[in-house]
């Protein structure tokens, strides 16, 4: 953490109350350093939009969250309905920037202001996702009427600088609207700030697009609220979680951070890790009881693993794994549920609910139910996909399924089955049968030496 010798750190307090606070997001902007087709603030990560991130910390201090839309609002609407379905027009509020005639920040914050009905606002950038809400409050904590939130860069380059004279800020320019000198300055704007509400409602009406960029700038209203007599303070932040994610450097970088947090949080829950830095870890997915995870394991969306043993270079997905153990290099594709289990190398899994069962290796086991005591051989398939539609097998307790076997569903094999190895199952069996499909084996004395010659 760099801090700004001049300015004073920012005290991290907690007991802000959530009702006095609104946070204002913007999310307008087009993000074209990201070269992307995605609109910036859906890009991901840990499995979750930057929007998503940055709306869950503005929730943990305010239920007054406004977010600016812009560029592709619809998509991002839709993707806001999924994701917080039961907030959407409570306590998260939208609204739309005209961005061909009010483009800029300034023009951001000007859309949301009818729906800021507390006294502070604090506005953040949905391209911030690292933003703790301590962090976020304690902009708000600050004794004044306007605070910025900033850090020291060593390579500012692209930051807004704050302009410091006589130990106060005086004003913050632009990277484009710089002199030589203000670019040498190494105090960044860190795009978050908290402001009183009727303050800022004064300033924004005064802010104009005379710059380089012919933008209306939200970072005017800083040297406009000095010019007015109020009171304007800044304070040192944390560089990395203000870092700004404008292009895939950045990006990549935001979750390296996050996974690092991710992995420290679950390993201080009592997760054993093998080289963590290679594990990749979503933020919804969590761990119960004692896990034990290997190198180079990814965990996505919203699993749950309990008292199991992830080995090295396994995938799971949006699935449940209860006192098992998975792996090396197995694939739990989503709606897995696992207990009691132990699953191979090699083996892929995909909506898939499996209760006391081994299945070693090689093997596609999918749309399937699998009860306790049944062996599961090398090289089995369950054929669930036939053209149009995915259908069903259900296997009961204590099936021995020989290698090599393929179930064609739907298909329901009962209890105490014996299924012989390289059988293509199209029949249901019922309890205490040997099912065997493959063709009797002849053995043609002397054929190798008539096809070959004598060796
Ligand atoms: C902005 C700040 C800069 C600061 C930097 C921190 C301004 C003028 N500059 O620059 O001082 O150092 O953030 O990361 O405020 N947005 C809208 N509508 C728009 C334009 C942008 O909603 O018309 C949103 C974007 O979606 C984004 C945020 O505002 O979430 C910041 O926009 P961006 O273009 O990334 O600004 P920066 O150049 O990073
Ligand atoms: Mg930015």
């Amino acid at each position: 953490m760099l801090i700004f010798a001049k300015i004073a750190p920012l005290k991290i307090k907690k007991e802000h109350k959530m009702n006095d606070i609104c946070v204002m997001i913007l999310a307008a902007g087009e993000g074209t350093r990201m070269k992307s087709t995605k609109p910036k603030v859906l890009h991901e990560i840990c499995g979750k939009s930057m929007l998503y991130h940055s709306i869950n910390t503005a929730l943990e201090i305010s239920q007054n969250v406004v977010v600016i839309l812009g560029f592709e609002s619809e998509r991002i609407l839709e993707h806001l309905n999924l994701e917080f379905p039961s907030q959407m027009g409570k306590e998260i509020k939208t609204a739309l920037q005209d961005r061909k005639n009010l483009p800029g920040t300034a023009g951001a914050v000007m859309a949301g202001m009818s729906e800021v009905s507390k006294d502070t606002l604090i506005i953040t950038c949905a391209d911030m996702p690292l933003i703790t809400a301590n962090e976020l409050k304690s902009l708000a904590n600050e004794p004044c009427d306007v605070c910025v939130g900033a850090f020291e860069l060593e390579n500012p380059f692209g930051y807004g600088r704050v302009v410091i004279k006589n130990n106060k800020v005086e004003k913050i320019v632009e990277e484009k609207d710089a002199s030589e000198n203000e670019k040498a300055i190494k105090l960044c704007n860190s795009g978050a700030y908290a402001f009183k509400t009727a303050l800022l409602k004064e300033l924004l009406p005064q802010i104009n697009k005379q710059n380089a960029s012919k933008e209306y700038y939200l970072t005017d209203a800083i040297a406009l609220a000095i010019k007015s007599g109020a009171k304007v303070s800044s304070g040192s932040l944390n560089s990395t979680n203000f870092m700004g994610v404008n292009d895939k450097i950045a990006l990549a970088a935001a979750q390296d951070k996050m996974l690092a947090l991710i992995r420290q949080k679950w390993m201080r829950a009592g997760v054993i890790m093998h080289l963590p830095n290679t594990i990749y870890i979503d933020t919804e997915a969590s761990f119960e009881g004692e896990c034990e995870i290997e190198s180079a394991v990814v965990i996505k969306g919203a699993s749950i693993i309990k008292n199991s043993v992830i080995k090295s270079g396994s995938v799971i997905e949006s699935s449940l794994i209860e006192n098992s153990d998975i792996g090396p290099n197995a694939h739990l594709r989503p709606k897995s549920n696992i207990k009691d289990t132990h699953i191979g190398n090699f083996v892929e899994l995909k909506n898939a609910t499996l209760n006391g069962v081994k299945a070693g290796h090689l093997s596609y086991l999918g749309d399937c139910e699998i009860d306790s005591g049944t062996n599961i051989g090398c090289g089995t398939i369950t054929c669930n996909y036939d053209g149009v539609k995915k259908h069903r097998t259900i296997i009961g307790k204590n099936v021995f399924v020989g290698s090599d076997t393929a179930f064609v569903a739907p298909i329901n094999i009962a209890d105490n089955t014996l299924i012989a190895a390289g059988s293509v199952v199209t029949k249901d069996s019922s309890e205490g049968e040997l099912v065997i499909t493959r063709a009797k084996q002849q053995n043609i004395a002397g054929y190798f030496e008539k096809k070959f010659g004598k060796k």
